[in-house]
């Protein structure tokens, strides 16, 4: 087993993508912009980095996306005009992962798929575990968030880890699907995985979902990982090489996750919050 450091203190979120599902929404604005009721996906991500002691977190961002960066920065304007009114409750969490995290940026200048995305951002992680999530996978976790119980899963393995869910045999076709040997009645040892397989050709029905720990030796593995399917470079083939050495876990989280880079499942985590919000 190689010896990476337990601490993860950052997490990369991949943020370059245009969003096409969600066309017209995402053609002038962000994907990971879109609120779920007053609050944009990707705070939600990074409340849930902030849960699990990440702090450092960085985004591969691209051409149109410069609404992240100013969502993350200071507007003295606006601090200025709600100062002292009911309204500055409105920006406490906000305020709260400003004071916690840092934010760094680099961009992913020609769109090669979510392997090169992740690539992209060797920059801003260098060489130590990390995590990461896309944050059109909106998840709450049961007891603790999801990222924050891949964390511990991490200190026992000390390998990459994948979030996974079991999806209808029917939709195998929308993820990365892996094949494992039980550990526990959450955690697999992943012995094979493959992005997208149609229906019937699908090792399993435990899809990714959004959310992973990888450990550094996946920059030199991307480098060296061909594109496949639809010309991308897949995250997914470069953690089947890792895989094949016994250095990948998947985990059965416990929580919900909902698919908010579709219009359903966008439309179903709204209903999912609002039913558990109060407003004033
Ligand atoms: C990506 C990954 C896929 C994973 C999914 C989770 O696909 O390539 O393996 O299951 O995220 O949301 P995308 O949704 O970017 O097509």
């Amino acid at each position: 087993m190689l010896a990476y450091r337990v601490m993860i203190k950052k997490c990369l979120f991949p943020v370059a993508g245009y969003g096409t599902r969600f066309l017209p929404a995402t053609k002038a604005m962000p994907k990971e912009m879109l609120p779920v009721l007053n609050k944009p996906l990707v705070q939600y991500g990074v409340e849930e980095a902030l849960e699990a002691g990440l702090t450092e977190i960085g985004f591969v961002t691209g051409r149109g996306k410069r609404a992240i960066e100013d969502h993350f920065d200071l507007s003295y304007e606006l601090e200025h005009q709600i100062d002292g009114t009911g309204k500055e409750k409105l920006l406490g969490d906000i305020r709260n992962l400003m004071q916690q995290c840092t934010f760094s940026y680099t961009r992913q200048s020609t769109m090669r798929g979510l392997g090169h995305g992740i690539q992209s951002g060797q920059t801003l992680i260098g060489d130590e575990p990390f995590a990461v999530v896309l944050a059109d996978d909106l998840c709450f976790g049961a007891q603790t968030g999801v990222l924050a119980q891949m964390v511990a899963v991490f200190k026992q393995f000390r390998c990459s880890v994948v979030a996974i869910e079991e999806v209808p045999e029917t939709d195998t076709d929308k993820y990365g699907v892996i094949a494992g040997e039980a550990i526990t009645e959450r955690i697999f040892r992943v012995t094979d995985m493959v992005e997208k397989p149609p229906p019937g050709e699908a090792p399993s029905n435990l899809s990714i979902v959004g959310r992973y720990i990888l450990t550094p030796d996946i920059f030199e593995i991307l480098d060296a990982t061909e594109p496949s399917r639809g010309g991308e470079v897949q995250i997914t083939d470069a953690l089947l090489t890792q895989a094949r050495r016994g250095a990948v876990i998947a985990y059965r989280f416990e929580g919900k996750r909902f698919d908010c880079g579709s219009v359903p499942g966008f439309v179903e985590a709204t209903n999912y919050c609002y039913a558990r919000q109060e407003f004033d």
